[in-house]
């Protein structure tokens, strides 16, 4: 049995128009040691995804499918019973590290809580771990830090102390929401670099967020591409690259930033936008914008279909297209 199992994973949100999928149905698998990259462009579903594993989801949204965990089914488990596993078996770092810190609170005190709430450490155990996973975490000058505020650290070393919050109970699985995009490119790579190292070294699975592909190239084992609420392509992560299956995951390959272009230079964008929640199509939901699209496309939702060994892609041109660029 896989460490994580995601089947047929459904969210409703509340919208002013009544409620809507943000979530249509996301299926995948993760083992302990494996890391998943989630990509797709902005409002794809991604941190939805990532919220729903955490048991976190807006208020008034209604779930559908199954999330097991260690065996164990996550969907209708209680607030208490969510919490417990969250901070202790499955851990997130979020994007902008000073929203996932307390500003009155010193740095020590904030790695220690975890340490004592879910692991019953004793004040000066927990002070003494904390400057452990500090170290971990290469935050530089870590022990004067422990008692340093989140203000006087920059925002790359306030990540790497959100990582070390998220370690602190030797989670299962870490997922890791946009770690990197409030830092500036040199310090992104630090921060990438760590985490997988911390992944190679304990053997948790990493399921990380990003919408950029030059960072899901050098982070992750797999990679799954979201669209509209769905998973349209997912396998490892050199057959993603090798063959980009599908029409969408082509569109964001040629849209991706380039190093070494002038600063200001424009970027390629992918013409047209992804349907607002609600206003999904019948058919395949990136047929507005896909230069293979034939009248079939629109007739009914692309199932998901193999596009090489352990890949699989929701689009029923594949074998028409070929591979390439
Ligand atoms: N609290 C909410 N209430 C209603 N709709 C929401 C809420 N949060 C997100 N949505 C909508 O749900 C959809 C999925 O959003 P999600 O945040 O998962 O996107 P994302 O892929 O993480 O995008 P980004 O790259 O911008 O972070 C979007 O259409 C978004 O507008
Ligand atoms: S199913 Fe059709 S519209 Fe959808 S991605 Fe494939 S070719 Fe394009
Ligand atoms: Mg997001």
């Amino acid at each position: 049995m896989p460490l994580l199992q995601v089947a047929e994973l459904r969210v409703a949100l509340r919208t002013a128009a009544g409620a809507a999928e943000a979530l249509r149905g996301v299926s995948f698998s993760l083992e302990r040691g494996q890391t998943l990259g989630l990509i797709g462009e902005s409002g794809c579903g991604k941190t939805m995804t990532a919220l729903a594993l955490m048991g976190l989801l807006p208020d008034g949204a209604r779930v559908g499918g199954s999330i097991r965990f260690e065996q164990r089914e996550l969907l209708g488990l209680d607030d208490a019973a969510m919490a417990a596993i969250r901070g202790d078996r499955i851990a997130m770092v979020f994007q902008e590290p000073m929203t996932a810190l307390n500003p009155v609170h010193t740095i020590g005190a904030q790695v220690a809580e975890p340490l004592r709430l879910h692991r019953g450490l004793a004040a000066r155990q927990a002070r003494a771990e904390a400057l452990r996973l500090l170290e971990r975490v290469h935050l530089p000058d870590a022990r004067r830090r422990l008692d340093a505020y989140p203000h006087q650290l920059s925002g790359g070393q306030r990540q790497r102390v959100g990582i070390a919050i998220a370690l602190a109970c030797e989670p299962d699985l870490l997922i890791a929401d946009e770690p990197t995009t409030a830092l500036d490119v040199t310090i992104q790579r630090e921060v990438l670099d760590l985490l997988a190292e911390l992944v190679a070294d304990s053997g948790m699975a990493m399921l990380l967020v990003s919408h950029d592909l030059g960072v899901m190239a050098r982070s992750v084992g797999r990679i799954a591409v979201m669209y509209a609420g769905q998973i349209v392509e997912e396998g490892p992560t050199p057959a993603v690259f090798e063959r980009l299956a599908h029409p969408y995951t082509r569109a964001l390959f040629a849209a991706r930033p380039r190093l070494g272009l002038p600063r200001g230079t424009r970027l390629a964008t992918i013409a047209g936008r992804v349907p607002a929640l609600g206003e999904q199509p019948a058919g395949c939901a990136f047929a507005e914008r896909c230069g293979w699209a034939t009248a079939e496309c629109r007739r009914s939702p692309p199932p998901p279909r193999p596009a090489g060994s352990d890949h699989v892609v929701r689009c029923i041109r594949v074998d028409a297209m070929g591979a390439g660029r």
